[in-house]
């Protein structure tokens, strides 16, 4: 079955992409705690999000106010090999513009344990909290309500670097990468999990992602090199959040064609 079409959302600046994004992370995870009890979401590091969760957080009547907290499964979608108190942490900046602030449960709350000194183990951990969370047996991904992912402007997203052996995962849930310009490890999710979300929604933000965006969106698809085109939800939805500065290359009109091209067959081995 071919995936759905992304849905591409450009709003006028970085503070209108938080506010869309809340209002979407609203409806999906009261729409799952109504449905099923529970809602279970990957969160994104980087600076983007910390705007988002800082209104989930903060806004009481819009937001805080209507999230049924208690129901929610936080994870992580890529953690750095740092300890939780790591200023570079993405548990981190979660915890301290988010976590830190609303009633969630704290054996709900899914961190990567990055301060084990092997990031390999570490992987290897966290690949087994997914298991047991999500009850899974052998050879099955998890299916989360909600990923949230940003796109560095190198084309990343998450700790999918380009021309890494990480993109061609088809059997681990995480993993460990190496990527020599960094200067440390990240963990991170696998293209298969990421692909089998409900709901993917990737948040760009700032004019420095507009050229890598315009070839994202509207050019050929080229995975190694710009590994976020990786991201089509088998059967879900994929929802980009852009702001205006990010979209100043995209043409409205080209926009059908880059639908399609995201869509129409072409396979990433
Ligand atoms: C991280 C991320 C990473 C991030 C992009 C975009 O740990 O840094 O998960 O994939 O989303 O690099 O980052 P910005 O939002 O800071 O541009």
């Amino acid at each position: 079955m071919r995936p759905p079409k992304p849905e591409i959302r450009i709003v006028k600046n970085a503070g209108e992409l938080s506010r869309e994004a809340a209002r979407e992370f609203v409806r999906l995870s009261r729409d799952a705690v109504k449905l099923k009890g529970h809602f279970t979401v990957a969160l994104s590091g980087g600076t983007t999000p910390e705007g988002l969760y800082e209104l989930l957080a903060d806004q009481a009547d819009t937001f805080r106010n209507n999230i049924p907290w208690g129901g929610i499964h936080f994870f992580f979608g890529d953690e750095r090999h740092v300890g939780p108190d790591h200023p570079a942490s993405n548990f981190h900046m979660a915890q301290t513009s988010l976590l830190s602030k609303v009633p969630v449960l704290e054996s709900n709350l899914h961190r990567i344990e990055a301060e084990n000194p092997d990031p390999d183990r570490a992987a290897r951990n966290y690949e087994e909290v997914l298991k047991k969370i999500f009850q899974l047996k052998s050879g099955e991904m998890p299916r989360f309500d909600l990923v949230l992912l940003g796109m560095g402007a190198d084309g990343h997203t998450a700790s999918l670097f380009p021309n890494t052996s990480v993109l061609r995962e088809r059997e681990r849930l995480v993993a460990a990468v190496r990527v020599a310009k960094l200067g440390y490890c990240r963990i991170t999710l696998t293209p298969p999990v990421l692909c089998s979300a409900a709901c993917v929604i990737i948040l760009v933000s700032g004019e420095e992602k507009a050229e890598t965006l315009l070839s994202v969106l509207q050019g050929d698809f080229l995975p190694d090199r710009y590994p976020v085109q990786i991201i089509r939800p088998d059967e879900g939805r994929l929802l980009w959040i852009v702001d205006s500065q990010a979209a100043r290359l995209l043409n409205i009109e080209g926009k059908k064609k880059e639908r399609g091209n995201q869509n129409e067959g072409r396979e990433f081995s």
